[in-house]
């Protein structure tokens, strides 16, 4: 690999700087992923892939971060199982055939890997294209996350329908997890076999879980899925909206780097955790929307805040917001390259 940041970060490695890269880094914010967008659907550009490679390299061209991610999205994993998955403009995903009963959970497929050939295929057109000059992260949606979904048909506030399936039927939720999670270690496998060199797993809307529930629900199939994992040397990475509550816990389920949301200090929480845990985050995505002078000092005081502790990753606490500057991006970008620790 030409450029070896991130998996010397991944590994606890000193490095002269801190690596780059961003949560929804290939997407909206970029003016040339519109053009992309307009001729084709979100999920015929993740299908296609060509097309799911033109987006992947979208910020490694125009940015220069020091790790890609695959386009794609964590729903994938629900769609081959059965559900029947759109994504609107404005709208965002929606299942139509909802899975809320026990003959809805029976009826999911967890045979179904043949249906997600398709990112095997664009992981390969990807690594082509990268030559070797960065590591390419494949990704899944955590068992919860895309439960949610599953069962809510869409996006969700407040999860209620989730949580009454937690709480009113635990052997039921117990039983959609466990399939989720099989499907998905097996795609995790899939995308590590076509030739990804990390893989994070995104559980986004953790944060709406109790500490028991998310003990019980969560983390339980996030550990599953990471002890099923044909690892290698390829580093994972866990993720949630919650990490700054949850990463004891996520610590357990032995992850390589626990990626961090912006409500906590970085470096204690680094200090609590095992020593050959990385952590990648953590600057609060809203940032981005402020004067660059306001970008940069942000940037600084995480960094000086961080230097002298290996094992960090530079990203934010989530995902860039589509009407986030792509100057501001870029500027970011620029500002964490010419670091020196
Ligand atoms: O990080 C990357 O750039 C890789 C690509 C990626 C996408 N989705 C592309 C996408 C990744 C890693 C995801 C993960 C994802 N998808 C998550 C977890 C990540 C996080 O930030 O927590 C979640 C919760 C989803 C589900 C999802 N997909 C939603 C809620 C939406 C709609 C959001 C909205 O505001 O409309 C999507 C669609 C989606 N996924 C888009 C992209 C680029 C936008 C599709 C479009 O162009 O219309």
């Amino acid at each position: 690999m030409e450029n070896n940041l991130f998996l010397q970060s991944a590994f606890s490695q000193k490095t002269e700087r801190p690596p780059v890269w961003m949560m929804r880094q290939a997407g909206r914010f970029m003016p040339q992923y519109w053009e992309i967008k307009n001729k084709y659907s979100f999920l015929e550009m993740c299908k296609t892939p060509e097309i799911a490679a033109d987006v992947t390299m979208l910020p490694v061209d125009l940015l220069d971060i020091d790790a890609a991610i695959l386009f794609s999205d964590i729903l994938v994993t629900g769609e081959a199982m059965g559900g029947d998955l759109s994504f609107t403009q404005g709208v965002g995903p929606k299942f139509a055939n909802p899975v809320r009963t026990q003959v809805d959970i029976d009826n999911l497929n967890t045979d179904c890997l043949d249906k997600l050939q398709y990112v095997a295929d664009a992981i390969k057109v990807i690594q082509q294209r990268l030559n070797c000059k960065i590591p390419l992260i494949g990704f899944a949606g955590a068992p919860f996350t895309v439960m949610s979904y599953l069962v809510e048909g869409g996006s969700s506030r407040d999860f209620k329908l989730t949580k009454l399936m937690l709480h009113n039927e635990p052997e039921m939720a117990h039983q959609l997890l466990a399939k989720i999670a099989k499907v998905t270690a097996d795609y995790l496998n899939l995308q590590i076999e076509a030739g990804v060199n990390a893989v994070q797993i995104f559980d986004s809307w953790a944060q709406a879980l109790a500490w028991d529930d998310y003990k019980e629900f969560s983390h339980r199939y996030i550990a599953e899925i990471i002890s099923n994992l044909n690892r290698k040397n390829i580093p994972v990475i866990s993720f949630c909206k919650g990490s700054s509550v949850f990463a004891p816990l996520m610590a357990e389920a032995k992850p390589d780097i626990i990626s961090i949301d912006w409500n906590v200090d970085l470096l204690d929480i680094k200090q609590r955790l095992p020593q050959n845990i990385a952590v990648q985050g953590n600057l609060d995505p809203h940032i981005l929307y402020a004067e660059k002078h306001v970008i940069k000092e942000r940037i600084h005081r995480l960094f000086n805040r961080m230097k002298d502790t290996p094992g960090f990753i530079f990203n934010l606490g989530h995902g860039i917001m589509p009407d986030i500057p792509f100057d501001n991006v870029k500027y970011a970008v620029e500002v964490i390259k010419e670091f020196k620790y």
